[in-house]
């Protein structure tokens, strides 16, 4: 995670026995951060929609800040035959249409033709299939020149390719730290590996050993791309770099917590990897728990990546197993918002198939015993919106029972993390007038207003913190068992048979039994298109 070190803090009682340096001290590029070490980056799946959407912007924005070595290489490896050139002007096009358009998060408008250019000169294509030794025998030739022989194998792939790949990486000794380098000069060997990791805990624990007998943990870097927003990681800031939030973060005030993941697109052409995967398995127990994560982890003693990890995994192993009473399950029929999923492409006419799921999750701990954690996420939903609502606990009514305020509407903060960008606090006033009346108003921040907008894809911060080995951003293999270990016995119903699936409109906000999971503690979900207040 990239932090500054803040110098203003910096007093001459400064302990002589043990100094901390920021993650990222060194000579400093406008942005204020150093340039990354040099290293070849090996893109497995060179001609995917990965390398294409969300790589080559993230790449090109680095080359933008001036974050990336001279010395870089990146080489793409696919199945079929293809000049480098032809690779580059792909890319190229496609960047190009990326940041001409606004709904993109790549919205840089127009290239910059010097930042590309620098960036194209460094590509280079290989042809190779990804489980046959010729490939990797080519790869280690071509590497053997690599700067420095730093590389980086990021495995922009379909889950089946992971296992082969790191096999044959590992048997060609292309992973081996401090070897193989120009002329033996040596470097690092670092592996990154996108989601789905495993697809229960079985599947994770043996993904994780099958990788562990090639490589170190800290060669390691499991990407889950929610971290890499700026948003995301702003949360630790909203909560521990602000007086008004950090003592209240805890049982005593907060009375539930809200995390919306809502999406208004369908499967989008995914029907094949969807169909196995579903809802639940494609953003609980990754993308929801690591924002649950960083809303109820303890503060750590630093920014180091293991005191960070070290917090966050104690909070997954908090979490209380989930039982099929905890969750709902939906998937969309035809609505407001087109067709129903059972008539995407590749999508069976009798599926079962979860698009949407919903969670009651506590975390055992001291600091949240008995506050739920409410997690949804959901395709063809009423709005896009990523974001979590902290509600507080109620104040005495007390004072109010002789005035003509009836109730109180609970204090929530919301921090927004997609597609809006910034935080929402409601809470009460008294309203204008003779009377005392309270009124609930909302005061908002949107990160638009005060910092300048970013064309960020969110694994800018990603990419280059991998070249600088700092892993904070990353998931450790312990975390990766304890998350799925915690929906094992969802996704592996005993006796009693499989969760229920749920209808709902596409266009909606989701089925209505997910609506009863949470009015029988009394809540409601936050509507995702609230209803417009009308100023008076
Ligand atoms: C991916 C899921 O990991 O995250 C997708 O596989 C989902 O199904 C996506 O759409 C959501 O990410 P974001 O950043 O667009 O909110």
């Amino acid at each position: 995670m990239s932090t500054t070190p803040n110098t203003s803090m910096t007093t001459s009682h400064e302990p002589s026995c043990k100094v901390r340096a920021g993650p990222h001290e060194g000579p400093s590029s406008p942005a204020g951060k150093r340039p990354a070490p040099p290293c070849t980056l090996v893109i497995f799946g060179a001609g995917g929609d990965l390398t294409k959407r969300l790589l080559m912007p993230a790449l090109y924005n680095l080359a933008v800040d001036g974050l990336l070595d001279d010395g870089m290489k990146i080489v793409g490896v696919n199945h079929g035959a293809r000049e480098t050139g032809a690779w580059r002007e792909d890319l190229h096009t496609s960047l190009q249409q990326f940041a001409a358009d606004k709904a993109s998060t790549f919205h840089a408008g127009k290239l910059d033709d010097k930042a590309w250019d620098w960036v194209a000169q460094r590509l280079e294509y290989m042809a190779g299939e990804f489980e046959t030794d010729d490939t990797f025998a080519k790869l280690k030739q071509k590497l053997d020149q690599s700067p420095g022989g730093n590389v980086i194998f990021y495995l922009a792939v379909s889950s089946r390719f992971f296992k082969p790949i790191v096999e044959h990486l590992g048997k060609a000794g292309l992973l081996k730290e401090g070897e193989g380098g120009a002329g033996g000069a040596g470097g690092f060997r670092r592996l990154v590996i996108e989601k789905p990791f495993g697809t229960d805990l079985a599947s994770a624990r043996d993904l994780n050993a099958h990788i562990l007998s090639y490589a170190n943990e800290s060669q390691v870097y499991r990407i889950d791309h929610f971290l890499g927003k700026d948003t995301v990681q702003s949360i630790l800031a909203v909560r521990f770099a602000n007086a008004l939030f950090e003592p209240i973060w805890r049982r005593e005030y907060i009375d539930s917590v809200q995390i919306t993941a809502a999406e208004t697109i369908g499967v989008e052409g995914r029907g094949k990897f969807y169909e196995q995967t579903g809802a639940f398995r494609d953003m609980l127990p990754n993308h929801l728990f690591q924002l649950l994560g960083m809303v109820a982890m303890e503060p750590p003693n630093s920014f180091d990546a293991e005191a960070v990890r070290d917090k966050k995994a104690e909070i997954f192993d908090a979490i209380q197993p989930l039982t099929a009473g905890d969750v709902v399950f939906g998937q969309y029929e035809k609505g407001p918002a087109g067709v129903g999923y059972r008539e995407e492409p590749d999508v069976a006419p009798d599926s079962t198939t979860e698009t949407y799921a919903a969670a009651r999750v506590y975390v055992e701990n001291w600091r949240w015993a008995g506050v739920p954690f409410y997690l949804r996420t959901g395709k063809r939903l009423a709005a896009r919106r990523t974001e979590i609502s902290v509600q507080l606990k109620p104040v005495p009514f007390r004072l109010f029972r002789d005035t003509p305020v009836d109730a109180l509407t609970p204090n929530v903060l919301t921090l927004r993390i997609d597609p809006a960008h910034g935080t929402s606090f409601d809470f009460n006033v008294k309203t204008p007038g003779p009377v005392m009346r309270v009124g609930a108003v909302q005061s908002s921040f949107d990160y638009a207003d005060f910092f300048a907008d970013q064309a960020n894809v969110g694994y800018e911060t990603l990419l280059y913190d991998c070249m600088l080995g700092d892993e904070t951003l990353f998931q450790r293999a312990d975390s990766i068992e304890t998350s799925w270990c915690a929906v094992d016995d969802v996704l592996h119903p005993k006796a009693g048979g499989a969760i229920p699936v749920h209808a709902y409109a596409a266009g909606s906000e989701g089925p209505a039994e997910a609506d009863a999971l949470l009015a029988r503690d009394g809540h409601a979900w936050r509507p995702l298109k609230p209803a417009a207040v009308e100023k008076k």
